[in-house]
């Protein structure tokens, strides 16, 4: 099944949802419309059986260029301080939705991604991208910060040094500087992307959905607890896990214990 609006496309093909910022003529900068097609595709593919993960890319020469300067800024802008906020709900409501998706999420950055472009980024559990993509916080260069959650990304994602460097200079820098800089876990050829992307999301599909779900939800929630808040926490998130799945790791045990079939440390158990 395949879905084509004029700013956003998606298709779904065995268990994967490919999600696509669908502008390529305009960068696939975020505009209102966009941005409101994204959150209707996040609606319709969430909670779908055929969908056990979604990747996020982008038609054309670019992942995203960020916000629409155009339809985004100066035409909202002119509406007052009610287009603005409309906005901004709208952009950051689909990336916070993309936070917290029920499945796992994988950005694949094929080309620019840009200022605005950081908060769907950060929003995706995994980060793959191309050598020849280029990230930059680039609002310094047109004379802003870096708002809409990008400055928190950069720090969030990077050591200090090389957030404040990319926030201050306004520098592009390519996939490989992005990875080693923490923002993408790898990079590797254009040609050889798609293939990685779908190998990772395969191994995704095999293993058990509700641990999936608590897991991505623990890693992005411990981080501001302290450790007993963490603990805490991560007991009752299992607890509350076992109230969707209580069969799951019984059945992951007993291939181990009793039929010997495979080994956790090497691979996942047999749905
Ligand atoms: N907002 C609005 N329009 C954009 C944007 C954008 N962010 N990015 C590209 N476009 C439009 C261009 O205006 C142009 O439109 P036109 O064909 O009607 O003239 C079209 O997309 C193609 O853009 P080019 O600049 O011609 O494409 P090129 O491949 O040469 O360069 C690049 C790509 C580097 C991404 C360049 O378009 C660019 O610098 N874009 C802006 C990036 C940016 O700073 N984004 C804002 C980040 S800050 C924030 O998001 C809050």
């Amino acid at each position: 099944m395949a879905n084509d609006t004029d700013t956003v496309a998606w298709d779904v093909a065995d268990g994967i949802a490919w999600l696509r910022f669908n502008r390529p003529d305009k960068r696939n900068a975020m505009s209102p419309t966009l941005n409101r097609a994204m959150m209707d595709a996040l609606d319709e593919l969430e909670f779908r059986p055929d969908v056990g993960v979604l990747v996020l890319s982008g038609e054309g020469s670019a992942w995203t260029a960020g916000m629409d300067l155009k339809e985004y800024f100066r035409e909202t802008e002119a509406e007052g301080l009610k287009g603005t906020r409309k906005a901004q709900r709208e952009s950051y409501g689909w990336w916070r939705r993309l936070r917290w998706y029920q499945k796992p999420t994988i950005a694949m950055v094929n080309g620019w991604c840009f200022g605005g472009g950081y908060g769907p980024l950060f929003a995706c559990d995994l980060a793959f991208c191309a050598n020849e993509a280029k990230f930059g916080l680039s609002e310094i260069n047109w004379g802003i910060l870096p708002g809409g959650g990008a400055t928190k990304v950069a720090v969030e994602l990077m050591p200090f040094r090389k957030a404040m460097y990319h926030a201050m200079l306004g520098e592009p820098i390519d996939g490989r500087t992005a990875c080693d800089w923490g923002l993408v876990n790898e990079s590797l050829p254009l040609s050889g992307l798609k293939a990685r992307v779908t190998a990772v999301a395969q191994a995704l599909l095999a293993k058990n959905p509700v641990a999936l779900k608590a897991t991505k939800d623990a890693v992005r929630r411990v981080g501001l607890m302290a450790y007993d808040e963490a603990e805490d926490y991560l007991v009752r998130a299992q607890e509350a896990a076992n109230s969707f799945d209580n069969t799951g790791r019984k059945e992951g045990i007993r291939q181990f214990i009793d039929e010997k079939s495979y080994k956790p440390g090497l691979g996942a158990y047999d749905k």
